[in-house]
């Protein structure tokens, strides 16, 4: 008979392939064969060149793609070119609306994406699915929403600099799609065009990702991906007609490309290597460490530039710690990318694999002691273990030099000087680790280890609102947030041909504004019939009003357009109750929030022309003016979206030791009556800055004119809207007196406002 513990142990170590049909027939839609992607189309390399990429986990070749040569990279500068006057030209609103289009796309094909970046890169489809693309369905398209976001503010935000021209944008293997979202999504948001070369290794996802951004309608020649090595990269930072060099890999290589732009007017930014400090202080939460340890040098097999890949352990808790760590990696398994139960993958190509040996060799030559787990590692792909060194000297090359592979050197302190020495004990300072109980001594150490980005208790969090880049030979330069915004942004020097909104980089033709292209379908203008009538939106839910009345909504000629609820004290009671019941929305995320936000101006979008018709039934003002206001209530949308992960609060600069966040919070509860003018942009203006900070809101609508809120009921339950964040309540001004001092009573931290548009 079979035991439980028997059928566990089957379960634990049976595999559970992910499938890899979709990625397989991209590739095969593609004959295995990529030219590049320039100028909105695939086009043949000219030189004829190109190379095999292969699948680590199995050495098996996926594809053939293109060398590209000095040729191709001028025929793809010249398309990035040609589509900047255009494409800078576009307003915000415009550029915001390719950006979010490219959100969504990434997030329809995240499966794709996920599978094709396994296969190609070897990483376990564990962290693809999971962190990768939902840091490519999160991260990438998070990425792309938040820039989305920088699109849609940057002529108010960054008002007086303008984009730069064309971007060339050089990114490794480690993390092949994610590395280019970090670098289009802001390039694009603020106006540049790009030409972006992946990494030899890795190519596929990048090519897909140029695919997917043509068919999500983003102009021709505004991203471009060659292909090639090290001297595609070489030709790119080498074109005169670049205008900036985006670029993460080596140390070795930035060093090259920072010598070659000297002087050549390229602006720069560099995220090179790491060799980042994990410290843990006796006090810590040990197996919240062992598990961070995990996260931070074996996660991505330890091809992480801000890999935790130094442990530095208070002397008396060294043994312990090194013991439960050894018993964890004994549990690690290793294996093929595809199978969903490994934790960590095969390394991106042998030629890494030689330099891990390598370096692991000089480790054990120069007096370390080296461990590894007791089983062996798949021989059929290029497969390391996770190794750890301890008696490390500060000084032995291993504690010097980036490893760039699944190796863990520890060594011990005794104080937290000693801590803060050894941390700052390397040339490079891309990030840091913290762990600790005592907040005091986490607040004492983290501003003196010299690193860009310094995690207290957790490791390698990213963000796209927050700033990530290094110090010393880490490079420099931020990528995220607005701090990330200015490396692709220059101040307009008044030449009047280089406003952004207006026209291209200084010196270059102006092109006239394009129009926005809507890619939501433009149903009939069509007012609503005469017999209908509209209930309230509480809770979520269209309800009738308490004491079932409605009222006459009339035309400027006296006409009957439809007729609404007539809310009164008890209706607006539930609305209160409903919104407060909606409390958690305050706790959701400044990009959840958002992605509500554009996702209520889609929908108005679709529905532009219905409610354009309703505003005109409602004032005569005619159909152009009415369209404008539903185009501006959706524009206004996407700020409020914007800056729905961008209200941040501030780090103040007090007399005292460490640091002073002061973070900004919601009101709670809040009403909200509407002006007469404008019905919708007046709705919009004031619910949406509302709602986007976190508070839950009761509108009253114009009183004469409260079709088209009446209309949004519709587009707030078909945008997820979660149950009582936004609740209308139509009806008399004697009633809406009888409900406001109801929800005063109600709600304490009520708030109305009433402002002009
Ligand atoms: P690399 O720096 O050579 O390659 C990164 C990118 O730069 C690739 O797209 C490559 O084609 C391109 N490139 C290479 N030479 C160039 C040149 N002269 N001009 C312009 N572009 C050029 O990194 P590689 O060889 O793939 O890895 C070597 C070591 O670099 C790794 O072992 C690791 O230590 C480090 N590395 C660090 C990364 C990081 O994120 N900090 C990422 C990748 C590698």
């Amino acid at each position: 008979m079979t035991t439980v513990s028997e059928i566990f142990e089957t379960m634990a170590y049976g595999p559970a392939p992910e499938s890899d049909k979709q990625a397989l027939e991209w590739l095969e839609r593609h004959g295995r064969t990529f030219g590049l992607f320039v100028g909105g189309r695939w086009t043949k390399s000219k030189n004829g060149d190109g190379f095999d990429v292969i699948n680590p986990a199995t050495t098996a070749s996926l594809a053939r793609v293109t060398q590209a040569g000095a040729a191709d990279v001028d025929a793809a500068v010249a398309a990035a070119r040609k589509a900047f006057p255009a494409w800078s030209a576009l307003a915000g609103h415009a550029r915001a609306r390719h950006l979010y289009a490219l959100a969504r796309a990434v997030q329809k094909h995240s499966r794709l994406l996920a599978v094709l970046e396994s296969l190609d890169n070897g990483k376990s489809i564990r962290e693809t699915r999971d962190l990768d693309i939902p840091l490519v369905a999160r991260l990438v398209a998070r990425h792309f929403y938040h820039h989305a976001g920088w699109a849609q503010l940057a002529q108010a935000e960054f008002a007086g600099y303008e984009p730069l021209g064309v971007v060339g944008q050089i990114v490794p293997w480690n993390f092949p799609l994610l590395m280019v979202a970090w670098k289009v999504a802001p390039a694009l948001a603020a106006g540049n065009t790009v030409v972006v070369k992946p990494a030899e290794f890795t190519p596929l996802t990048a090519l897909c990702l140029a695919e997917l951004a043509h068919e999500a309608g983003l102009p021709a020649g505004v991203l471009n991906v060659v292909t090639g090595d090290g001297r595609t990269g070489e030709l790119i930072v080498n074109h005169p007609d670049v205008d900036k060099i985006a670029f993460t890999g080596s140390t070795e290589v930035g060093r090259i490309i920072r010598k070659t732009t000297a002087g050549s007017g390229k602006k720069l930014s560099l995220e090179l290597g790491g060799k980042s400090p994990f410290i843990v202080f006796d006090d810590a939460d040990l197996d919240s460490v062992v598990e961070g340890v995990v996260d931070a040098i074996w996660f991505n097999q330890g091809q992480v530039c801000c890999a935790g890949s130094r442990l530095l352990v208070h002397e008396g808790i060294a043994e312990r710690l090194v013991a439960k760590l050894r018993a964890r990696m004994e549990k690690l398994r290793v294996g093929p990318s595809l199978d969903k139960a490994i934790d960590m993958g095969a390394i991106v190509a042998p030629v890494q694999l030689e330099r891990i040996r390598t370096l692991v060799s000089r480790g054990v030559e120069e007096g370390a002691t080296l461990w590894q787990p007791s089983w062996a590692c798949p021989t059929d792909g290029y497969f390391y273990p996770p190794t750890l060194f301890t008696n490390v000297a500060p000084a032995a090359t291993i504690a010097q030099v980036e490893i760039f592979g699944p190796v863990l050197v520890s060594m011990t302190f005794r104080t937290p000087a000693e801590a803060v020495e050894l941390a700052n004990n390397t040339p490079y300072g891309l990030a840091a680790s913290v762990w600790t109980e005592n907040i005091n001594l986490a607040l004492d150490v983290a501003p003196k280890i010299k690193a860009g980005v310094v995690w207290i208790n957790c490791t390698n969090l990213f963000d796209a609102a927050s700033g990530f880049g290094g110090y010393r030979e880490s490079g420099f330069g931020r990528e995220g947030g607005k701090e990330g915004m200015w490396e692709y942004v220059k101040p307009d020097r008044g030449s009047g041909l280089g406003t952004r909104g207006s026209g291209g980089a200084v010196g270059r033709p102006a092109h006239k504004a394009r129009a926005v292209r809507s890619r939501v379908p433009s149903p009939e203008s069509r007012v609503p019939p005469i017999d209908r009538t509209y209930k309230l939106f509480i809770g979520g839910a269209q309800v009738r009003p308490d004491q079932g009345y409605s009222r006459k909504i009339l035309a400027p000629s006296g006409a009957l357009i439809a007729e609404v609820a007539e809310g009164n004290r008890k209706d607006i009671r539930n609305a209160v109750e409903a919104a407060h019941a909606a409390a958690g929305w305050a706790h959701a995320s400044g990009h959840n929030r958002g992605q509500i936000l554009y996702y209520v101006a889609e929908n108005l979008a679709v529905r532009a022309a219905q409610f354009a018709g309703l505003l005109d039934a409602m004032t005569a003002q005619g159909e152009a003016t009415a369209r404008s206001e539903v185009e501006a209530a959706v524009a206004r949308l996407f700020s409020y979206a914007a800056w729905a992960d961008k209200y941040d609060g501030a780090v103040h600069q007090t007399p005292i030791r460490g640091v002073t966040l002061a973070m900004n919070e919601p009101i709670g509860v809040m009403g909200i009556a509407c002006p007469d003018e404008h019905p919708l942009l007046g709705l919009v203006s004031l619910v949406a800055p509302a709602v986007a900070v976190g508070n839950t809101v009761i509108v009253i609508p114009s009183e004469a004119r409260p079709l088209a809120a009446a209309e949004l009921y519709t587009v707030l339950e078909a945008s997820d809207v979660p149950a009582g964040v936004i609740n209308i309540v139509t009806g008399a001004k004697d009633a809406r007196r009888c409900g406001i001092s109801a929800l005063r009573r109600a709600a304490p931290t009520w708030s109305a406002r009433r402002r002009g548009i």
